[in-house]
Order: C-alpha cells, then sequence, then structure tokens
C-alpha cells in the first residue's frame, strides 16, 4: 500500500494531466454531432491500455460507438476481474450555469470540474490508474485483468446487450468491478446492494387536426396540453402514489437490517434536502428518502414539449403534447412488464377522443448484488487500509442498465466508486473530488493486490 500511495504522490500531476486531455474529448453518446469525440475517446483509452501491455479490441457496433474489450497479460492460477465502465458522457446543457466550460477541466479547491469527472471517465480513470501503479511497483498485474468500457451507457446499453447476449462467456469473471457509482460520504466507503431499472418513455398525445385558435374554439375543444397534464395525473397521484394498475405488485420491503443500516449511515434528510437544493422534500407518505430514492418504484416528468412557447404571445389551442417519462424499478419489478403496463395504463385512462402513443426507448430491470463474496471481503479489507472503516452497505436510486447481463455468468458484481454523492452527476459543474482520485487508486489498487493473494486476513476469517 506504501508503495501505491508513493507512486500517486510522485505521478499525480502527469495523471491529471492525462485525466484533462481525457476530459477535453466532447464524448456525448446522445449527440449525433459527438459521434466522431466518441470514437476519440474510445481510442483514447485503448492508447492508454496498450501503453500498459494490454491486449484491446475494439467491437463495431451498428452504426454507434465502439464497445472496448481490453485482456491484461494471462496470470496462470490466479482470479480474474473484469472492470466495466463508460466513456459516453451526458449532454452538458445549461451551458450558462457552467462556471468553466464543460470540456475545459479545471481545479478549484481540491476538486477537478467537468463534464464525466465522475460519471464516469475519471472513475475509469481511477481504476486504470490503479492497474499503472499496481503494475509500476509490482512489476506486473498479479490478477488477469479484463475491461469492457462502452460508449452508450447513457442511452440504454444497446449494443452492448446484444453483444454479451451473444457472448454471455465474456462475463466470465471471479468479480466484477463496476466503478459507475458512488460512496455515501467521505470517509465513509460503500457498496450498492442493489440498484433500480428503469423504463424510459414518451407519451405523445393528439387531440386535434390541427391548431386552433383559441378564441373560436376556446371552451368547446380538447386541448392537448390539458389532456396531457390530466393524463399524467392519472398515473401519479399528488400524494406520489403511482397509479398503474399492478405497478406495485412485486415491490418489497428492505429487510428489518437493512432498515438498520441506513439509519445509522452519516446521511440525513436536512443534508439531503440542502444538498438537493430544495425547501422541501415530497413523495410518498410513511417512507423515509432514502427508502424512497433507493426502494420504491417512481415515476419522473422530464419534459413536456407542446403548444407556443416563443417569443410574445400567441393565442392557440395546441393539437399535439409529448412528455418525455422514466419509471425506476426495484428488485423483483421487471422492465418489459413495467413498460406493458405503463402502455395499458396510458390507453385505459386517456379519453377516446384524444390520440395516444407511447414509444419505450428502453427497459431495463433492476439488481441485487451479493455482500458476502470473496471479492466483496477482499474489497473491504483494502477498505480499512485506506479509510480505517469497512464497507457500509447502501443502495442507490440510479440505473446501470448491462448491470444484470454482467451477473449472468454468475460473477459476484461489485458496485463501488469513489465519487461522492454531492459530484452533480447530469448536472452543470460536474466534479470529482481530488484526493477521492487519488486514495481511489490506491485502494482498487491494493484490491486488485489482495485479490492476488492466496490467502487474505480479512475481519472475522481467513477467506481463499
Ligand atoms: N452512473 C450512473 C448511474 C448511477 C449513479 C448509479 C450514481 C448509482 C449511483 C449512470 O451513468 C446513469 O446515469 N444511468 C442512467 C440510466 C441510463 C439508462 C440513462 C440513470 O440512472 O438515469
Ligand atoms: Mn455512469
Ligand atoms: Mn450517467
Amino acid at each position: 500500500m506504501n508503495s501505491l500511495q508513493s507512486y500517486v504522490d510522485r505521478e499525480q500531476s502527469r495523471l491529471l494531466d492525462d485525466l484533462k486531455a481525457w476530459l477535453r474529448i466532447p464524448s456525448v453518446s446522445t449527440l449525433p454531432e459527438h459521434k466522431g469525440d466518441c470514437r476519440r475517446a474510445a481510442e483514447w483509452l485503448a492508447e492508454r491500455l496498450r501503453g500498459l501491455g494490454f491486449r484491446v479490441d475494439m467491437i463495431e457496433t451498428e452504426g454507434q460507438h465502439p464497445i472496448l474489450w481490453a485482456e491484461g497479460p494471462d496470470v496462470p492460477g490466479s482470479p480474474t476481474v473484469l472492470i466495466y465502465g463508460h466513456y459516453d458522457v451526458q449532454p452538458p446543457d445549461p451551458l450558462n450555469e457552467w462556471i468553466t466550460g464543460p470540456f475545459e477541466p479545471a481545479v478549484r479547491d481540491g476538486k477537478l470540474y467537468a463534464r464525466g469527472t465522475a460519471d464516469d471517465k475519471g472513475q475509469v480513470f481511477c481504476l486504470v490508474s490503479a492497474l499503472e501503479a499496481v503494475k509500476a511497483t509490482a512489476g506486473r498485474l498479479p490478477v488477469n485483468v479484463r475491461l469492457l468500457i462502452e460508449g452508450e451507457e447513457e442511452v440504454g446499453s444497446k449494443a452492448l446487450t446484444k453483444f454479451l447476449t451473444e457472448q454471455p462467456d465474456r462475463t466470465k469473471a471471479d468479480a466484477v468491478l463496476v466503478p459507475d457509482v458512488h460512496m455515501v460520504a467521505p470517509g465513509v466507503p460503500s457498496v450498492d446492494a442493489a440498484l433500480r431499472g428503469i423504463v424510459q418513455a414518451e407519451i405523445r398525445l393528439r387531440t386535434l387536426q390541427k391548431d386552433l385558435h383559441s378564441g373560436l374554439y376556446g371552451g368547446a375543444v380538447p386541448n392537448a396540453i390539458e389532456t396531457l397534464w390530466h393524463l399524467l395525473e392519472r398515473l401519479k397521484g399528488p400524494d406520489g402514489k403511482i397509479r398503474i394498475p399492478g405497478f406495485y405488485a412485486r415491490v418489497k420491503k428492505p429487510t428489518a437490517k437493512e432498515l438498520k443500516a441506513w439509519k445509522a449511515l452519516p446521511i440525513k434528510e436536512p443534508g439531503f434536502r440542502k444538498e438537493a437544493g430544495t425547501k422541501a422534500l415530497t413523495g410518498e407518505k410513511g417512507f423515509s428518502f432514502l427508502e424512497r430514492t433507493w426502494s420504491r418504484p417512481t415515476f419522473e416528468i422530464h419534459g413536456i414539449v407542446g403548444g407556443y412557447t416563443g417569443a410574445g404571445v400567441k393565442t392557440v389551442i395546441p393539437a399535439e403534447a409529448t412528455a418525455k417519462v422514466t419509471l425506476r424499478l426495484v428488485p423483483q419489478m421487471r422492465g418489459k412488464e413495467a413498460a406493458a403496463q405503463l402502455q395499458k395504463a396510458v390507453k385505459r385512462f386517456a379519453p377516446k377522443y384524444a390520440d395516444v402513443k407511447v414509444h419505450i426507448f428502453a427497459a431495463s430491470d433492476p439488481v441485487q448484488t451479493p455482500l458476502d463474496s470473496r471479492p466483496f471481503q477482499v474489497l473491504d479489507r483494502a477498505c480499512r487500509e485506506i479509510w480505517k472503516k469497512g464497507i457500509s452497505p447502501i443502495r442507490s436510486g440510479g440505473s446501470i442498465p448491462i448491470v444484470p447481463l454482467l451477473q449472468q455468468r454468475k460473477a459476484p458484481v461489485l458496485l463501488a466508486g469513489i465519487g461522492l454523492p454531492d459530484d452533480g452527476l447530469h448536472s452543470p459543474n460536474e466534479k470529482l473530488n481530488l484526493d477521492q482520485l487519488w486514495k481511489g487508486i490506491v485502494l482498487f489498487g491494493r484490491f486488485l493486490e489482495l485479490m492476488g493473494e492466496r490467502e487474505v486476513q480479512v475481519t472475522g476469517s481467513r477467506v481463499r
């Protein structure tokens, strides 16, 4: 651990420059104009891994961004660690809210600001730097390492889903590390025991053949925006309850042990409220804010388009309106089933005079991961060395659509990252605390070292 630490201390400024270079490539997967940048970001990483002695395959996907597959040197008899992450990022808007440009990485007060610092380039870089540090200090990697880094996580991982469905053996490993999540608080290492699944959809509704004069027709014809708003309220009530028939049927309460552990976490409602920047928290009564964000399903509206929104005024009754929505799903729920329930509910609740279409962009299942595997215990030991504190089991409300498929060959998945809850993922001024990055390199380096050891002393027992 000490030699890893000195390596990081020595190489810090170069590592920071390297990460900045990667962050300058605007790999926004959803915007067609950034297609070339996505490829450049993948190539940047491929070069870096080749430099570390990895064999890299750029897997082309149907007209989309390439999947990067990399294999380190064979270490016969040692475990295999598969690392998953993504090099694509979310769009940076609203641009005027960034203090420095989203693709002009800048350090302020020990934090590195840029799109992708925490989600997920900075965290992938942390792992790759851990590989570098271990290789430099020990002369070689102690385990077999594979990396699977995709460019379409932020748009639903379609190509990777196809790839891993056709080639399930790529997920054969002794541990799968997914550094695309965050720790619960500084100094409190944590691993997610579950992630929510997600259904991404668009509801498009038409009530008229064309927009009409609101004086001549107002009062007598259906307004598409008004009809959409009533429909949305039939899908989710003001009490926060989702009214889609059958939606809650599979929802399970977290175990008493989990709930107790969550209560002891150093994150409390007032702090969460402040960090979110709101005067009040809302949602279902009778559930704590952690339950509402971690173990309850949701229905969110992301955008509504319709009518006149230009400068000045226009007295018109809109003929069409659209809402972009998602459902977040908790363990036991199923993406396809929830998507079908949504479609059925919309058909049933929309008035007969409205033409309504639901388009499903993607539907992914929630996941649960085991917290008693050997790799988990090894990571716990590494956390105790670096943070003087073992892993707090938590959950996360976010989604990583590919994780269920990463589990298909039964490898234990570790949802562990070094980001923090206030990193501002998907928001303006996304950041990564540099202290977390440097500690993370040592942590994951240590994890790899310990994974390569035959016997590791962990608290209470000895694991082989
Ligand atoms: N890394 C996030 C998910 C995440 C963040 C999980 C923090 C746990 C803690 C990921 O890149 C993400 O943003 N996923 C999307 C889903 C995707 C289908 C757009 C999400 O959760 O909205
Ligand atoms: Mn991510
Ligand atoms: Mn994301």
